[in-house]
């Protein structure tokens, strides 16, 4: 940690004054994870690999972290840190005159709109879980009685709403105030703490009658499953829990210091990032099997089960209640990363102060969340291409703009930016030695993870 490093600089969330960088080695592999690590894991990872089969869902998704989740993430930082500037300005710098790489970084602030709209009504979920864990009201191995809880507060849209409004104004402020740093240092010490109650849901969930019959469903690929649908759902799902293809990582780049490893602090983030969401995997699917829950229950398949499991335990309420508030805390870290993208383009390109960019983006939200906020309830018959705003949303930024993203990110390290450069800058101008490497991850960029992506895509939306 070498703090006389001139180029250190403290990131304007953290101290709410000027564009700068996480400060410590530790302090942007802990920001980093608290971008991937959110509802990702907890509430999309399991319900997907439900929804999707299984096993051969999780294998897909598993090859497409490494063969292209690894090497987008690594490009973006990489771009981020050379720049030093949000992501359209920065592709603006990187690119040579007049050509339009900077519409990644349009695209990757609509994307941030989209997923916010509905990513905000699940956290919302989660605070009202919170606040239901401590009334005790849902704790049950029941599934007609929890089943009956999650859909009494989907389908009010008031509640909905409100809910939805709290976790945004909360958001909001936290920015506002400028406590990100606070916050980035409460989730580096409570992520541990989501860890082990994981690992003691696990635990609980391994000693149920039927957890052979989940492990199997989770770890026995039944490949008869895997259609060219399936293929796409889990590389978006790559995309979304890397927080890849829209920015956020070029962003949270321009925040890394000089000297930072960046294969190895996303290496880390990846494999950290794997764990919770295999963890969540092992807790969910034993009980889902035992108590006679649906694999494919959708995205309501946590808010279901997770109070099965901890109705088996003795403090089942407390420790429930405890789950959901780590579940906040990881959700609050991936949403402060997704409002920084159009914060800081706001701030950086339109002359916003970040205090208005803020506030703007909040407002926006609350009027774009809603739609998602009421697609159980009021707006659960509009539909658009069969999809309620909550899915359509989902589906357009995970299934489209993010792999969509990644596709031009990594064409633009390969065929624009060029091997010199992102050696260059990957190898931290000459400290590292880790030629080989790059080399590898840049071929990975130039050739291999375009094609895959573009043919995943093109294939999971039915072009030919
Ligand atoms: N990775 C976060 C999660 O899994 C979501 C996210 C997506 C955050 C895109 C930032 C950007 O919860």
């Amino acid at each position: 940690m070498n703090k006389k490093n001139t180029t250190v600089r403290h990131a304007p969330g953290l101290t709410g004054l000027s564009r700068a960088g996480f400060s410590s080695g530790f302090g942007v592999l802990a920001a980093t994870l608290g971008s991937a690590v959110g509802l990702g894991n907890i509430w999309k990872f399991p319900y997907l690999t439900g929804a999707n089969g299984g096993a051969g869902f999780l294998l897909v998704y598993l090859l497409a972290t490494l063969l292209i989740g690894l090497p987008v993430m690594i490009a973006e930082i990489t771009l981020g840190r050379q720049a030093k500037a949000n992501p359209i300005s920065a592709l603006q710098a990187l690119a040579p005159k007049g050509q339009p790489w900077w519409l990644i970084g349009a695209a990757g602030m609509l994307a941030a709109f989209l997923i916010l709209s509905f990513y905000s009504e699940v956290v919302a979920w989660v605070f009202a879980y919170v606040v239901k864990a401590m009334r005790g009201s849902i704790l049950s191995s029941d599934p007609r009685v929890t089943e009956a809880a999650f859909s009494a507060l989907i389908s009010d849209p008031l509640q909905s709403l409100l809910w939805q409004w709290g976790v945004l104004v909360f958001i909001g402020s936290i920015l506002l105030l400028g406590v990100t740093k606070g916050i980035e240092a409460m989730t580096k010490k409570l992520l541990p703490v989501l860890f082990l109650l994981l690992l003691l849901l696990c635990v609980v969930s391994l000693s149920l009658d039927k957890a052979a019959e989940g492990l199997a469903f989770l770890f026995k690929p039944d490949f008869s499953k895997i259609s060219a649908s399936v293929v796409l759902t889990a590389m978006g799902l790559a995309f979304f829990k890397l927080s890849i293809g829209m920015g956020t990582m070029m962003t949270y780049g321009s925040y890394f210091r000089d000297d930072q490893n960046i294969p190895l602090t996303t290496l880390r983030v990846m494999s950290a990032d794997l764990c919770v969401s295999m963890l969540a995997g092992i807790a969910i699917f034993p009980a889902v099997f035992t108590f006679g829950f649906a694999p494919a229950a959708g995205p309501a398949l946590v808010f279901i089960t997770i109070p099965a499991v901890f109705s088996q335990i003795p403090l089942g309420q407390g420790l429930m209640l405890a789950f959901f508030l780590l579940a906040a805390v990881a959700a609050t870290g991936a949403m402060l990363s997704l409002m920084e993208v159009p914060v800081v383009i706001l701030h950086e390109r339109f002359g916003l102060s970040r205090a208005r960019a803020t506030v703007f983006t909040v407002l926006l939200l609350i009027l774009l969340g809603a739609s998602c906020a009421l697609s159980n309830s009021a707006l659960a018959d509009f539909k658009l291409f069969g999809l309620t705003m909550f899915d359509l949303f989902d589906f357009v930024s995970s299934n489209i703009i993010l792999p969509a993203g990644g596709i031009f990110i990594a064409l633009f390290v390969g065929w624009v930016w060029g091997f010199k450069k992102f050696r260059l800058a990957l190898g931290n101008h000459g400290q590292l030695h880790n030629e080989k490497l790059a080399r590898a991850v840049f071929y990975l960029l130039r050739c291999v993870s375009p094609l895959l992506i573009l043919i995943v895509m093109l294939k999971g939306l039915n072009f030919f």
